[in-house]
């Protein structure tokens, strides 16, 4: 069977070097490896925390724009915005059904970021992590190339394709397997070794955006948290030193190396020499694509083009899917 890729990005925020190293570069190789791949907007996620209205439709398109200006080429791979797929939520009412509280509660990053105050955090970001099932599961996807931290979001989509499966007596649902790379899928904070690069963190300071100009990627690194040690000259001594690790991993992912070979390169020297080295590669990979990002922005008519004949697509896997799992629950029609 070829293998189907599903994976998806929320507009809530310009992409930052996480995201690309984590997720949309290796999106490409399996593009480029032949594989039938799903790349998904998913605004309807993006409305689960604080958002600006006024905004949500550029935004969906910056990363749309994105994922093309990344190497997602539109000829070989679908691209879509969620909401214009209605499936999604409506298979997602149904999952509803099948998912215990008590599994949603555990989800790690509603804890984080509903707060202290989880009284008052919506119920859709709550079940957010359902929405993401449907999302996978929609499309029969078999495999779902993420980052570390969406591990557990995962684990319960296959949990409740297999719920589905087993109350139903029906093989029907594919359960998905995690592609999680190891290298780049945790790119931490500029600022703190020890958090991930994230696009809610205060700080502009921690992330590289895509959007970034070479001079901003230049000083974020030059900025960087480091210790005052020069750069580790072991794997051991690296692994207990959380921000250089993460500089090291960064110049390792963008330049298809290993941890091993850049320190090999750069083992005992400053971090001055190092940083600047790993600020020319970052913009040498950089820069094309935030160009290709801003050529792409600037004429919005074919990224909607795009946008709308990868809703078509999608919608011809989804549709069936959808009005066979109705089928299998037994509703009228
Ligand atoms: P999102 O939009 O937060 O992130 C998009 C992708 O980037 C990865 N990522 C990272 N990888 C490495 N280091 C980091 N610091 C880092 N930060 C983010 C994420 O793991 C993700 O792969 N819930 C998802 C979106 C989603 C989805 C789906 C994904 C909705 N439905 C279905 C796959 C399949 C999210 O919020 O990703």
């Amino acid at each position: 069977m070829t293998k189907r890729i599903l994976s998806c990005m929320q507009p809530t925020a310009h992409l930052h070097l996480g995201n690309y190293l984590g997720a949309l570069k290796n999106w490409v190789d399996l593009q480029n490896d032949g594989a039938q791949c799903l790349y998904g907007v998913v605004d309807l996620h993006a409305i689960t925390v604080a958002y600006d209205h006024t905004h949500l439709k550029q935004a969906t398109r910056e990363i749309a724009a994105a994922y093309i200006a990344g190497g997602v080429d539109p000829s070989k791979s679908t691209l879509f915005v969620q909401s214009s797929v209605p499936e999604h939520s409506q298979l997602m009412w149904l999952l509803g059904t099948m998912t215990q509280l008590g599994k949603l509660e555990r989800m790690t990053q509603f804890k984080d970021k509903a707060g202290k105050d989880k009284e008052r955090a919506s119920m859709g970001l709550f079940s957010y992590p359902v929405l993401m099932a449907a999302d996978i599961l929609l499309y029969q996807a078999t495999h779902v190339p993420v980052g570390e931290d969406q591990k557990q979001h995962l684990e319960l989509a296959r949990e409740i394709a297999s719920t589905f499966n087993h109350r139903y007596d029906a093989e029907f649902f594919t359960v998905p397997e995690p592609i999680i790379k190891g290298e780049g899928a945790r790119v931490m904070s500029l600022r703190d070794g020890n958090a991930k690069m994230s696009k809610s963190a205060e700080s502009d300071m921690s992330r590289i955006n895509l959007t970034d100009d070479p001079d901003a990627i230049v000083k974020k690194f030059r900025k960087a948290k480091t210790d005052s040690e020069p750069v580790p000259e072991s794997i051991e001594n690296m692994n207990s030193r959380p921000e250089a690790k993460n500089l090291i991993t960064i110049y390792a992912v963008l330049a298809e190396t290993s941890p091993e070979a850049v320190i090999n390169e750069f083992g005992g020297q400053g971090f001055g020499t190092f940083k600047a080295a790993l600020s020319d590669l970052a913009v040498d990979k950089l820069a094309p694509i935030t160009k290709r990002m801003n050529e792409l922005m600037g004429d919005t008519d074919e990224l909607d083009n795009i946008l709308a004949a990868g809703a078509r697509s999608a919608r011809e896997i989804a549709s069936p899917v959808l009005d066979e799992v109705t089928t299998i629950m037994g509703f009228w029609k």
